[in-house]
């Protein structure tokens, strides 16, 4: 049974028997404070591991190890638990469990909730790095996939056994976020909305829109096709969401926001576009860079019109700051969320993954700009949205620029709520929020760049 949208998801939190199983605390507290309700329940084995009181301390309610036990409070828990939660998590999920849920066994509370339960199944393996590997888990799991059950991978690293490997339980906040996702999308699914519409209330988001225009001469320049839509559009879903809005506006053919509230400031080239980035940073606690920023602009502006000779023209040309990756990499304040777009025309999801760490993005917003309604000068997008925790790419159907502004929002509410549930988790503290400030990157280096034109007016991308 689903909770409808005044209520918080309800999440049955499964716990099996390994040294990981002290984390499903820090789990269930992180669903917690993303809104959901939390019941628990462990194998035997777990309660070895941690006792059920810190679960029931925690989450509030009676923990189920055992139905036969006198003191369950409801004789057929293992219908009631697992056919009225949104979606039941196991973390740790062991290589028994795993094998047994492969396999239909049923045989203790946690597997009989497992073939009971209606609603979706996401499983976060735990285990040795040998037995993740061995043939028969690997068969498992890709039995649990082809059951529709979510697999939440593994990290690799030093084992609580001394080795070194693929086998150690996601971390906390990737379990929770993948867990938010999901209950997310299974909520659209459903038409139901997930979102309340004042969820930005208290947030000052600051938006790129529009190209840049690089002098040549006075009368010619480099810029782009870049309409602004996509920009204002946000602005405008940010605004009706509560927020506050800045956009540093750069050469725009759509018309601007007539939203009063919407503050705009005016900017021509990616120098001024920059310098107001940085200028208005410090206010803003989420960052979008929708704007088409000239990668490189002449090295110098020719004072007098350029004549024609009827010879080839070389134009030396510089990269600009890519204002994106330094608010990123230095102009980070704590909880300040960074999300920029990736415009590619061939390996989408690669180049975005790229851009999205190397540029160290809380979430990468590419579009194929060769696919018909997508990208520049268009009412409609197609993107896919790529988050830092998951790293799991959502592919977006086609979308008027107003829905894809709306889709990228949640995405935004629900990273907020991720971490946010980070910083405020105190169990593990080297659990660092995943983008913390960096103010050791190096500056860029700048080179030049020249290329043979035909013709002194261009246009980027
Ligand atoms: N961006 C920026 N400043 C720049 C260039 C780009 O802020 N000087 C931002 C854009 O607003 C966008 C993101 O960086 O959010 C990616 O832009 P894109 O042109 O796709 O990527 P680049 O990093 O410029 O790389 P390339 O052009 O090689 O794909």
């Amino acid at each position: 049974m689903a909770s409808d949208h005044t209520n918080s998801f309800r999440v049955a939190l499964c716990v099996s028997g390994g040294i990981a199983a002290y984390k499903a605390a820090e789990v269930l507290r992180g669903l917690q404070q993303a809104g959901c309700t939390v019941r628990v329940c462990m194998t035997a084995r777990a309660t070895e591991f941690v006792t059920s009181l810190t679960f029931r301390a925690l989450s509030g309610a009676h923990v189920i190890t055992n139905d036969y036990a006198p003191d369950n409070p409801d004789p057929i828990a293992h219908i009631t638990f697992s056919q009225s939660v949104d979606l039941l998590l196991v973390a740790p999920a062991t290589a028994n469990i795993i094998a047994k849920f492969a396999n239909g066994i049923a045989d203790d509370f946690l597997t009989s909730t497992y073939l009971a339960a209606n609603a979706p199944v996401a499983v976060a393996p735990a285990m040795n790095t040998t037995m993740w590997e061995h043939k028969a888990t690997r068969r498992n799991i890709e039995q649990l996939r082809a059951d529709g059950v979510y697999i939440i991978e593994p990290d690799a690293g030093e084992m609580a056994c001394g080795t070194t490997g693929a086998g150690r339980l996601a971390e906390p906040a990737r379990i929770v976020a993948t867990a938010m996702e999901i209950l997310h999308n299974k909520r659209q699914a459903t038409s139901t909305p997930l979102l309340c519409e004042q969820n930005l209330s208290g947030e000052r988001i600051l938006i790129t829109a529009g190209g840049t225009r690089e002098a040549i001469d006075p009368v010619r320049f480099i810029s782009n096709r870049s309409s602004g839509r996509m920009g204002f559009a946000l602005a405008e879903a940010a605004i009706a969401r509560g927020a506050l809005v800045t956009i540093i506006a750069g050469t725009t053919t759509a018309s601007l926001p007539t939203n009063a509230s919407i503050r705009t400031v005016h900017v021509t080239t990616a120098a001024e576009m920059h310098a107001a980035v940085m200028r208005e940073i410090e206010h803003a606690t989420i960052f979008v860079a929708a704007a088409a920023v000239a990668d490189y602009r002449p090295t110098e502006t020719v004072r007098e019109k350029i004549k024609k000779t009827g010879a080839t023209l070389t134009l030396m040309l510089e990269p600009t700051a890519d204002i994106l990756a330094e608010v990123a990499h230095k102009r980070r304040h704590r909880g300040l969320l960074v999300i920029g777009f990736a415009a590619e025309s061939h390996d989408l999801v690669a180049h975005a993954q790229e851009k999205l760490t190397g540029k160290k993005l809380d979430l990468i917003v590419a579009n194929d700009i060769t696919q018909d309604g997508a990208g520049f000068d268009s009412d409609t997008n197609i993107v896919t949205l790529i988050n830092s925790i998951t790293h799991t790419p959502h592919a977006l159907p086609l979308l008027s620029k107003r829905e894809v502004a709306e889709r990228i929002l949640d995405e935004i509410t629900l990273l907020r709520l991720t971490t946010s549930t980070q910083s405020a988790s105190a169990v593990d503290p080297s659990n660092a929020a995943p983008h913390a400030s960096d103010l050791s990157q190096p500056a860029q280096t700048k080179e030049t760049f020249a290329t043979k034109q035909q013709h002194t007016h261009t246009s980027q991308t």
